[in-house]
C-alpha cells in the first residue's frame, strides 16, 4: 500500500459532508487522525451528533471532537433537512465524543505527529481560524488545507454574492488565507458540475445501505442542482487528494469581503499566489470515481 495521507477533517454534516466523510473514511489512502464538528448546515449540536455517528460507523476509533459555533446564527436545514441528514434520524448508540475541544485536539494531533498533517475542511473555517489565532506557529505543522469553501468569481449560493461556508464566518476564512498555509480551494461551482444522481448512488449501494441513503435523500434538496441530484461540493475536497489527476490546480490569490458583501470571495489566477483553485478536468471520470469511492464494496 502507498503511504497513507495523514488527515484532520473538519465538517458540518450535512448530506454532502456525509458523502465526503464516507469517501474519506472508507479509503485506504488516508490515515484520519481526528474529525471535528463545526456549526454550519445545521446547529453545532446536530453537526456534532452527525459527525460522531458517521465517523464511528465508518471510521472506527477515530477521535471526534465538538468544535465551535460560527458567529452567524444561520443554517441550511432547508437543503439538508432539520437534523442535517435529510429525513434520516440517528439511531440510539453508545459512541462517545472525545472530551477535548476541537482546537485543543487539533493542536495536540499536529504537535504529536512526526509528519505534517493535511486538513480537509468541509464547512465554515471557524475551528481552523481559532487554532491559527491561538497558535500561529502551528501553521508550520500543516501540509495543506483542502477546503470546500468560497466561489471563484464573487457569486454565491446563500446570498447572490457569497458561498455558504464563507458567508458563515468570513473573518475565519480571512484569517486562514492570511496565515500563509497553502490552501487548495474546491470552490462552489465544482459542486454544481460534480452532481450525482441519487438513483445512481442508490443503485450502486449495497442493500444494507440503501434504506439509510434513501431516507437521507428524501429530505435533501439543493435548487442549484435540482430534484434527484446531490451537489457533491464537499467530496471535491477529498477527491482532489484521491485523484489529483482529475483536476487542474490553478495557482491563485484569494480574497474575502468582510464589509459590504460579507463572505463574497474572488480566487484570482496568479502564478505567484500561495493558494490553488481546483477545476475539474474530466467530469465524467470524476463522477465515476466518486461513485466507486463512495461505495467501494459495490465498485464494478
Ligand atoms: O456551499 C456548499 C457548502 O455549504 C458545503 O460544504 C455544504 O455542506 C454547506 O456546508
Ligand atoms: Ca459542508
Amino acid at each position: 500500500m502507498e503511504k497513507q495521507i495523514p488527515l484532520i477533517i473538519d465538517t458540518d454534516p450535512g448530506v454532502d459532508d456525509m458523502l465526503a466523510l464516507r469517501i474519506a473514511l472508507c479509503s485506504d489512502a488516508f490515515d484520519v487522525r481526528l474529525v471535528c464538528s463545526v456549526a454550519g448546515n445545521v446547529s453545532l449540536d446536530l453537526t456534532t451528533a452527525n459527525a460522531l455517528y458517521l465517523t464511528k460507523i465508518w471510521g472506527g476509533d477515530i477521535p471526534v471532537c465538538r468544535g465551535t459555533a460560527s458567529p452567524l446564527n444561520i443554517d441550511s436545514s432547508d437543503v439538508h433537512g432539520a437534523g442535517g441528514l435529510g429525513k434520516f434520524r440517528l439511531p440510539s448508540h453508545s459512541f462517545a465524543l472525545d472530551p477535548r475541544a476541537a482546537t485543543e485536539a487539533m493542536f495536540e494531533a499536529l504537535t504529536a505527529s512526526d509528519e505534517k498533517l493535511t486538513f480537509v475542511t468541509l464547512g465554515p473555517l471557524t475551528n481552523v481560524a481559532k487554532l491559527l489565532r491561538e497558535h500561529p506557529e502551528i501553521s508550520a505543522c500543516i501540509e495543506r488545507i483542502y477546503a470546500m469553501i468560497a466561489s471563484k468569481d464573487g457569486t454565491g449560493n446563500i446570498t447572490p454574492f457569497a458561498e455558504f461556508n464563507a458567508y458563515c464566518d468570513p473573518a475565519a476564512l480571512d484569517t486562514v488565507i492570511r496565515s500563509g498555509v497553502e490552501i487548495v480551494f474546491a470552490p462552489m461551482h465544482l459542486g454544481h458540475e460534480a452532481k450525482l444522481p441519487m438513483a445512481a448512488i442508490l443503485s450502486h449501494a449495497a442493500a444494507s445501505e440503501r434504506q439509510r441513503l434513501q431516507e437521507v435523500f428524501n429530505g435533501y434538496y439543493d435548487d442549484a442542482v435540482g430534484a434527484g441530484y446531490i451537489a457533491m461540493y464537499d467530496a471535491n475536497a477529498v477527491e482532489a487528494l484521491l485523484h489529483p489527476e482529475l483536476y487542474d490546480f490553478v495557482r491563485c490569490v484569494a480574497e474575502v469581503n468582510l464589509s459590504d458583501r460579507p463572505g463574497q470571495t474572488f480566487l484570482r489566477d496568479d502564478p505567484s499566489g500561495h493558494c490553488y483553485r481546483l477545476e475539474i478536468k474530466d467530469r465524467r471520470a470524476l463522477i465515476e470515481a466518486m461513485l466507486s469511492d463512495l461505495l467501494p464494496d459495490s465498485a464494478s
